[in-house]
């Protein structure tokens, strides 16, 4: 195995901010997505309860229940042989306190192959924080645009409170997160909170200073059905390609040219 090779741990994320080493994440659901990405050399993998709007179909992250984030992130975890995998504790599956946070982090780090949890939340909840990270589960804190709360912020806008955002990175830094996800947050600010804290960032729509970036792969493979989120940008256009395939198919097989004897048994 060479370095490429070595599988990704929380440690070697910390050793990368240190050695001035992007990090590179993205999102997976599946397993046929997460093998094509670990194996492309992505450092991290997060099983984002996005899968609820970009799997699901449903207008917000809410609806993700603690069922379906193991059995995608069991697919994920059995998939991937290199990246870090993070999964999201979808929404209510830690905020009732440190009891059902502790047994669910649990059940994703047994019942899944994957490494570490997310959770969204600074200094309101750092005592879940710690009390994972003393059981052993490493969490990656997210922070600035929390889409659970879309509802008490009123929408998915991009997070300007300074004050509040450097006491919220000091706040779970202390409890122990290995790590910080940034969402939605003004360039110069993401980039003064990185160079704030000792564990590395992670940004989405928070400029080029933080220590990594993350993105939902349908964005960034052209599969996203909606409107593009500003911070996303399309490397492949997937969606035309899938549509086109599956156009050609439908015609050959209404015009009888497949299956044709190349791809028939005798
Ligand atoms: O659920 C998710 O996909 C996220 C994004 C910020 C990457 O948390």
């Amino acid at each position: 195995m060479d370095a490429h090779e070595t599988p990704m741990t929380v440690t070697r994320f910390t050793a990368m901010k240190s050695a001035g080493q992007k990090i590179t994440m993205l999102t997976a659901y599946d397993y046929t997505m997460a093998r094509l990405l670990d194996e492309a050399g992505v450092d991290g993998l997060l099983v984002g309860d996005s899968l609820a709007m970009v799997v699901q179909g449903h207008p917000s992250t809410l609806p993700a229940t603690m069922e379906q984030m193991l059995y995608h992130a069991e697919m994920v975890g059995r998939a991937v042989r290199r990246a870090l995998v993070v999964v999201d504790m979808p929404f209510m599956s830690y905020q009732l306190g440190v009891r059902d946070a502790l047994a669910n982090a649990g059940r994703i780090l047994k019942q899944t192959r994957c490494q570490a949890v997310k959770l969204e939340g600074g200094a309101d909840q750092a005592e879940i924080v710690a009390a994972l990270v003393r059981a052993g589960i490493p969490v990656m804190a997210h922070l600035g645009l929390r889409p659970q709360s879309v509802h008490q912020s009123g929408g998915y806008t991009v997070q300007r409170n300074r004050q509040q955002l450097l006491q919220d990175s000091q706040a779970v830094q202390q409890a122990g997160a290995f790590s910080i996800l940034l969402e939605c947050i003004p360039a110069d600010l993401a980039a003064e909170i990185t160079a704030s804290v000792q564990v590395p960032t992670i940004g989405i729509g928070a400029g080029s200073g933080c220590d990594g970036q993350i993105q939902v792969i349908h964005d960034v493979v052209g599969l996203t059905l909606g409107r593009l989120p500003r911070h996303a940008k399309t490397y492949a256009d997937l969606k035309t390609a899938i549509q086109q395939a599956v156009a050609q198919y439908c015609q050959e097989v209404r015009q009888g040219l497949f299956p044709s004897a190349e791809h028939s048994f005798r």
